[in-house]
């Protein structure tokens, strides 16, 4: 899959014209962390990247960062001509600023120039291009002020990025409260840059202390800063790595399908009774299944 891609990208992305709608409701995913370097942008790169590729849905990526704005960076996507500063301050139309990535998802670029903006227009904006995709993900600013709010109140639902440790925990604690308050349901916990060491919080830690669900837990690997380098998702770089397959395992759960790991170190682990149920699988399993009762 990566030698599909030329990474050698800069200004080989063009404008997306949107084609066809269906009427179908779609998801809006706020991904939010009220702190830095904690794994947003990455997030919502990978599973932007595994929606589409592995799953076949249309996924639109937005950066939401609207004062440090870096997803078209993790894109290649650099000096783009509209960004949703220019549809904020309606400049342009917001589909003039839809650019068609070579990941097979759509993004919308912010501006690296610090433009005025009224970020709680993010919400209607993004509205009207619901029924495009069947999965919008809102990559948010870390900053506990309007641009973080601005995301939490234009997203269905939120997915927090946090790490095993405490400052980090305390942050995701403040996020779920934040998110609480305007009345935004969080889907749940993405626990990144995991070492599986002891002196890591455990899941147990997290969930008590947040009081919300962790639906992946995505280990620190060296292969997402490679493809960082590269300015290419790492689902598209290292895709059977163990952080690629728990985004496919939680981009599965969050469109009520299932995935199936079927790597050989998998299939193995699953045959000599090595594959223990995970909390976070456990999760994932309630979250599709209550899914599915709803519909019956
Ligand atoms: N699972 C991971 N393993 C290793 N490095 C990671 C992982 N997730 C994110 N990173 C790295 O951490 C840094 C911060 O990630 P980023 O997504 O930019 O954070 P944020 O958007 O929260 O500021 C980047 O260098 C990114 O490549
Ligand atoms: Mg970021």
């Amino acid at each position: 899959m990566p030698e599909k891609h030329n990474i050698n990208k800069s200004n080989t992305y063009t404008r997306k014209k949107l084609i066809g709608d269906s009427l179908k409701r779609n998801m809006i995913y706020g991904i939010i962390a009220i702190k830095g370097g904690v794994g947003k942008t990455t997030c919502t790169s990978n599973l932007a990247a595994v929606l589409a590729n592995e799953f076949g849905k249309r996924v639109l990526v937005v950066d939401a960062n609207f004062s440090a704005p870096n997803l078209g960076l993790h894109l290649g996507i650099v000096e783009p001509e509209n960004t949703l500063h220019d549809v904020l301050n309606d400049k342009v139309q917001i589909t003039d600023a839809i650019y068609q990535t070579e990941f097979g998802f759509d993004m919308i670029p912010s501006s690296l120039m610090n433009k005025k903006i009224n970020p709680f227009k993010l919400k209607q904006k993004i509205s009207m291009l619901r029924d495009s995709y069947d999965v919008i993900l809102l990559d948010s600013s870390p900053n506990l002020n309007d641009e973080i709010l601005a995301t939490m109140v234009a997203s269905d639902k939120l997915l927090v990025v946090s790490s095993p440790d405490f400052p980090t925990l305390s942050c995701t604690m403040q996020a779920v409260k934040t998110a609480k308050t305007k009345r935004t349901q969080i889907a749940g916990i993405i626990l990144n840059r995991v070492h599986n060491k002891k002196f890591e919080l455990s899941i147990d830690d997290v969930e008590n202390a947040a009081e919300t669900p962790v639906l992946a837990v995505v280990p620190n690997d060296i292969k997402v800063l490679e493809a960082l380098s590269k300015s290419i998702p790492a689902a598209l770089h290292t895709p059977l790595s163990d952080a690629i397959v728990e985004y496919k395992h939680l981009a599965a759960c969050l469109i009520n399908e299932k995935y199936e790991d079927s790597r050989f170190k998998s299939k193995l682990k699953k045959l000599f009774g090595g594959g223990k149920i995970r909390k976070h699988e456990v999760n994932r399993a309630v979250i599709r299944d209550g899914v599915k009762n709803r519909k019956i």
